[in-house]
């Protein structure tokens, strides 16, 4: 792939590829599967064609195989690093992070601080329950912290930067998950040459399945950025690209799992008009969402080309289908993913 310097200490940003992989299966790792597999045209006909020799395919495994064990052996040192982590704001954002960091083993608990306004008590319980130490303040959470993880709503961003502005900050870093908050803004209310980066990630966090993007400020180093992308590889995967792409990522990945819980629900409506027990027809949307899912992820092949397998001429998938596109699915995906990333770029100008 090719990178190109940002001019920022060293961080390593794409230009038109847009994005460097962090690793786990990556796009790089599946165009190597899409190389195994070929699609032929009828029904189920995912087929492995021994175009390549097995040599290629044990030189492929071999690599996957070492990432991992390179993975591993990086969590273990990451964790041995002791970093103390605090988040400022204990949401479900927040609550999605911290709980994926603590079950992947990367960051202990007792490393980790919150703070909040105390209103809601359901989230500071849900802290605690998790081994959190709940601050008596947003500058206790500072002071205690080498990474402090800014997890309010965009609008609070301001206040809370303003808030902590006074405390010594040159060893700290701070990561940013605010929709639409730009680093500009950002870096404007901290002290000159504070390392800052931005992250924007979904709740399937929460699941260690999450997607996040982030950008580096112009102070964050090399270390910081590959610092951030380690951590949230931890709980899914996580890419670096230009601030640019921001609000697009916050339209697609960011609200995207609200949109395929509608999905999940109106399915499930269908399978209950069917006659199926409700608990059974949302297993069964949930379930095929993620195997759909999966497939484009683990074979690398385009959707288009999944979705051609599987609909045979005549057959009962291209009556579905029909339905769909009278339905105008495709297009209203697209003007949700379009209309989030319009309202993250209003936020950020607000
Ligand atoms: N939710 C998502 O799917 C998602 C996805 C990507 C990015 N984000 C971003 O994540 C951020 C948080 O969203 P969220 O959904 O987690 O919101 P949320 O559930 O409403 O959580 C916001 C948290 O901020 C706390 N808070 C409010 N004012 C504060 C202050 N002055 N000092 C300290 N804490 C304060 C709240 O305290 P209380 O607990 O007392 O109310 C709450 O814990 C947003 O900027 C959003 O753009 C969210």
């Amino acid at each position: 792939m090719d990178c190109m310097d940002n001019t920022k200490k060293g961080v390593k940003v794409s230009d038109n590829s847009e994005i460097i992989s962090n690793g786990k299966t990556e796009t790089m790792l599946c165009n190597n599967v899409k190389e195994k597999y070929d699609i032929v045209g009828s029904k189920s006909s995912l087929l492995l064609e021994e175009r390549k020799s097995n040599a290629t395919f044990e030189r492929f495994l071999q690599s996957v195989i070492s990432k991992f064990n390179e993975e591993t052996s990086d969590n273990t040192s990451l964790s041995q690093l002791n970093l103390k982590i605090g988040f400022i704001g204990a949401g479900k954002m927040a609550q999605a992070i911290c709980k994926g960091f603590i079950i992947s083993k990367l960051i202990k608990a007792e490393n980790v601080s919150a703070s909040s306004t105390g209103m809601n008590t359901s989230n500071v319980e849900s802290m605690k329950n998790i081994g959190v130490r709940m601050a008596n303040s947003n500058a206790d959470v500072m002071h205690s912290s080498d990474i402090i993880i800014i997890a309010v709503k965009p609008h609070i961003v301001s206040t809370v930067l303003q808030e902590i502005n006074c405390i010594e900050m040159k060893s700290k870093l701070f990561v940013s998950v605010a929709a639409g908050i730009t680093l500009e803004k950002i870096e404007e209310l901290l002290p000159k040459n504070t390392r800052a980066i931005r992250v924007m990630p979904n709740t399937p966090c929460l699941v260690q399945c999450g997607a996040s993007v982030c950008s580096p400020g112009s102070s964050a180093t090399k270390e910081d950025c590959d610092m951030i992308v380690k951590l949230m590889s931890s709980i899914g995967i996580c890419h670096v690209a230009p601030e640019r792409l921001l609000n697009g990522v916050t339209g697609l990945s960011g609200s995207g799992p609200a949109y395929v819980f509608q999905m999940v629900e109106a399915m499930s409506d269908g399978g209950v008009k069917q006659g199926l027990p409700r608990d059974l027809a949302t297993k069964l949307a949930a379930q095929t969402l993620m195997g759909a899912a999966k497939m484009v992820l683990e074979t690398g092949l385009h959707p288009g080309a999944l979705k051609d397998a599987v609909t045979s001429p005549g057959g009962t998938t291209i009556s579905g289908l029909h339905e769909l596109e009278k339905g105008g699915l495709r297009a209203a995906l697209m003007c949700a993913v379009e209309a989030a990333a319009k309202r993250a770029s209003e936020l950020s100008h607000s």
